[in-house]
């Protein structure tokens, strides 16, 4: 094992994780702190948000409006402590094999290493190699971008269309939209689904002579990605009849140099990442690339320079001033203490559109698993389920349930102080139904002030008090707040990388693996034989279908027979 803390020591000398000192702690403070009133607790110290608050830059993050006392955070930094997340963490960047079960080390943190100091592998520096890529990418989407890259009839390129799923399009996705006030060079789509409705609307109204398909894969052999690549492929051959313009259309980004040459993309466009660079954190590697593209290189290097500052501040700064170890520990505090299931990310800006669901496979992929460290399977709960929409969208499809309904949602608010588009008074209401969600969920609305609106109403009587339950908020409902100064690659990176903390934080408390997904490879194993049988009946075939069960084999049927009618 890479790190071995105290916690580590006791679990494998027979205590259960919740059964450790500092766990226990916990379990038997969280006794008097469930009944916290966050209303009563601001009320009693007017320096709350002062004392539980963290700036760093341009990104201020309040998590006053917690279920928390000086106490529980002294007791959840002892947790830390003991679980060994600074020697995790140390342990991570300097390139020890912190992802066991696949024998590998997890090093996007030099991806972004900006000071540039060396990051060993295997005994080897992989910096020079970090930087080399770095520098090719510069130059490729400078060529792009300026229109000296030409199409194989002599045309820059207009559009570039990115091919990838998962870690190789969410990221370079959510990252492209965020900085879509940056856009400067050439229009960039995304293709991921296999669904072949993607590949037509994605590749709709596109000139073929004026389009860059970019292949996104760390193993260039996901089937999505190979399916839409081989299609783009075709499409575009059918369209300029030589095979040689593969050449000028088509760039790779992957791991596999030999799966690359073998799919006829040449070498020259073809941009490495390494085994070490997990799919979910690889938007700072090569798979970056249609980022610098559409907002150039130098504006990339600064998305760099944020997530390497958030790096820094999580390396060095103490664990109760450190902002990706306080949201991993609130996490664990409403995950393990309070029963929450699920984490809310609610981004107050439409550019950060696609946060959620970015954070959704960060976080889920990473910590969504159910066996520890030694291989034991865990008898507590780990990752939560990372959800969320837009404000104020959300606030008219979901907010209620996170206002009154029966279960604890922890949440995070997401906002920038200045606006890129600061037209009439938007933004300041933007920003006003931000804070004003989170106070909601954290006063509430007691008996007292429903009955007084009511009666402000001239509501009384029997019609008052049926009303009445339904207009009580319990309140003392928790959120996080991350304001930001503004929405800039450099702030984009810092958040990016606090989430990637928070995650790794929270998968060394659990004991389990944050770098590894086996879970995702037994659906893929059984589709590509679900394939095998779905063609087969096409065709006419007699399948025999007996090694399933009766469902699968009745919905393979009907498909065959709905579809080959
Ligand atoms: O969904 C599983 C997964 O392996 C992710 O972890 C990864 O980001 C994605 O598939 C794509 O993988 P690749 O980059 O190898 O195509």
């Amino acid at each position: 094992m890479v790190f071995d803390s105290e916690i580590d020591r006791l679990v494998r000398a027979g205590t259960p994780l919740t059964q450790t000192p500092p766990w226990r702690a916990l379990a038997e403070h969280w006794e008097q702190a469930r009944r916290l009133e966050m209303r009563e607790a601001f009320a009693q110290d007017p320096a709350r948000c002062q004392r539980f608050s963290v700036v760093l830059d341009g990104l201020l993050f309040d998590y006053s409006k917690n279920r928390v006392t000086e106490d529980t955070l002294r007791l959840l930094l002892a947790l830390a402590e003991a679980s060994g997340v600074r020697e995790a963490a140390a342990a991570m960047v300097s390139g020890r094999l912190v992802n066991w079960t696949e024998r590998r080390a997890a090093l996007h943190v030099a991806l972004r290493n900006r000071s540039n100091r060396p990051v060993m592998v295997d005994g080897r520096d992989v910096m020079p190699a970090v930087n080399g890529v770095l520098e090719r990418m510069r130059r490729f989407s400078e060529a792009v971008r300026d229109g000296s890259w030409k199409g194989a009839t002599g045309l820059p390129i207009r559009t570039v269309v990115h091919i990838g799923i998962g870690g190789s399009h969410l990221g370079p996705e959510m990252i492209t939209q965020a900085l879509r006030p940056f856009h400067d060079g050439p229009a960039v789509r995304f293709l991921s689904n296999v669904d072949a409705t993607d590949f037509v609307e994605t590749v709709r109204g596109l000139d073929p002579a004026e389009t860059l398909f970019i292949v996104a894969s760390k193993t260039f052999t996901t089937q999505e990605t190979m399916t839409n690549a081989g299609t783009a492929r075709q499409w575009l051959l059918d369209a300029m009849g030589d095979a040689a313009a593969v050449a000028r259309h088509f760039a790779a980004l992957s791991a596999d140099r030999e799966a690359v040459a073998a799919f006829g993309i040449d070498p020259g466009s073809m941009f490495e990442l390494w085994d070490w660079v997990g799919g979910r954190y690889s938007s700072w590697s090569a798979i970056g690339l249609p980022v610098a593209i559409a907002v150039g290189f130098d504006r990339f290097e600064q998305l760099l320079e944020g997530g390497h500052a958030m790096d820094h501040h999580f390396l060095e700064a103490p664990l109760d001033r450190n902002i990706p170890v306080l949201m991993g520990l609130l996490g664990v505090w409403y995950g393990n203490f309070f029963g929450a299931a699920s984490h809310a990310v609610l981004p107050y800006d439409e550019y950060l559109a696609l946060l959620p669901s970015y954070l959704q496979q960060a976080d889920m992929e990473s910590n969504g698993k159910a066996v520890d460290r030694d291989g034991s399977r865990v008898d507590y709960q780990t990752g939560p389920i990372v959800w969320g929409e837009p404000g104020t969208n959300g606030q008219h499809a979901f907010f209620q349930l996170i206002h009154q309904g029966t279960r604890l949602v922890p949440c995070d608010f997401i906002g920038c102080a200045r606006s890129h588009n600061p037209i009439g008074d938007h933004h300041q209401k933007l920003i006003a139904n931000m804070i004003a969600q989170a106070e909601a969920l954290m006063v509430g609305r007691t008996a007292a002030e429903a009955r007084a609106g009511l009666a402000r109403r001239g509501v009384a009587g029997d019609e008052a008090a049926a009303l009445l339950p339904h207009l009580v908020f319990e309140g003392n409902r928790p959120s996080n707040t991350i304001l930001l100064d503004e929405l800039t690659p450099r702030t984009l990176g810092m958040l990016i990388a606090a989430y990637e903390h928070k995650i790794f934080t929270q998968g060394v408390i659990w004991r389990i693996n944050s770098f590894d997904q086996w879970g995702v490879e037994l659906g893929k194993a059984l589709a590509a034989q679900v394939l095998d049988e779905e063609r087969r009946l096409l065709a006419g075939e007699d399948v025999d279908l007996s090694r399933h069960d009766s469902s699968t084999a009745g919905l393979l049927r009907a498909f065959a027979e709905k579809a080959g009618r």
